[in-house]
């Protein structure tokens, strides 16, 4: 298969081709993901938890993002990479740029930024100079102090309506991707019928155009950090790290994962 691009993107979520993304910080499993046929791969700020042994992602810096992107980039040649912008680094456009930069030269084709608000000038700055860009919305862990805990967004109709005037003000201002994290299931479902980008989930219920986990939560390894409730292991299924990557693939792509049972109603 040729290598993953942009626009295929919007064209996946146009013929209801359901994308299978996972996290991933080095090139020894970027080679076994892009084996197994993942469409995505995120170098993400969960690196702080799963790499590191921090509480949250706020700790992790761009060295350390632009490090797992370089090595990332070494094992991967199909899936799309995405690096994320650890917490702020997007605090403002220029700062955005610098880091993006980096994110790009380290070899990932996109980068995610948590959050709208005045994130939507950030996103707008980096897509006019050419820097593809990925949302995520719902929760967003780079919030937990404010938040106060990890815990599902959206749940009341004025959170969820508010959840969804940000997805589109996100997808104007020019992301080509939406992570919707620990959202409830009819919520992802109306902003994923209403995009026209792919929306990914991860606690967001079977209806989103794609599915992400954290590699170390699908293949049972995260016990040191909390355990949400869509988390699945598929080292069982799968017998191999290989065979659980393409066990979640195929489970994604069939949408029988998520089920209710790992998902927000
Ligand atoms: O950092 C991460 O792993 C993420 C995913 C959970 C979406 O942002
Ligand atoms: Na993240």
């Amino acid at each position: 298969a040729a290598p993953w691009t942009v626009p295929m993107l919007r064209d996946a979520k146009h013929d209801g081709r359901r994308l299978a993304m996972l996290t991933c910080y080095d090139a020894g499993f970027a080679r076994v993901a892009d084996a197994a046929g993942i469409d995505l791969l995120l170098v993400g700020d969960s690196l702080g938890m799963v790499v590191q042994g921090q509480d949250s992602t706020l700790p992790v810096t761009v060295a350390d993002i632009e490090y797992h992107t370089r090595c990332v980039a070494r094992g991967a040649a199909q899936p799309l990479l995405v690096a994320d912008m650890p917490f702020q680094s997007d605090a403002s456009p220029g700062r955005a740029l610098d880091a993006a930069t980096r994110f790009l030269q380290a070899g990932a084709g996109m980068v995610k930024i948590e959050g709208a608000g005045h994130k939507l000038d950030v996103i707008r700055h980096l897509v006019e100079r050419e820097i593809p860009v990925c949302g995520h919305l719902g929760l967003t862990p780079q919030s937990v102090l404010r938040l106060g805990g990890y815990k599902v967004q959206g749940r009341d109709e004025a959170a969820a309506r508010r959840l969804r005037d940000d997805a589109i003000a996100v997808a104007e201002a020019g992301a080509e991707l939406l992570v919707l994290e620990c959202v409830p299931t009819p919520v992802a479902e109306a902003i994923t019928a209403e995009l026209s980008i792919p929306t990914i989930g991860i606690g967001a219920g079977p209806h989103c155009d794609g599915q992400v986990l954290v590699l170390h939560d699908m293949l049972g390894l995260a016990s040191g950090h909390r355990r949400p409730k869509f988390v699945k292991d598929f080292l069982g299924e799968g017998g191999s790290v290989q065979g659980a990557m393409e066990a979640f693939a195929a489970a994604v792509r069939e949408g029988a994962f998520p089920d209710a049972g790992h998902s927000y109603a």
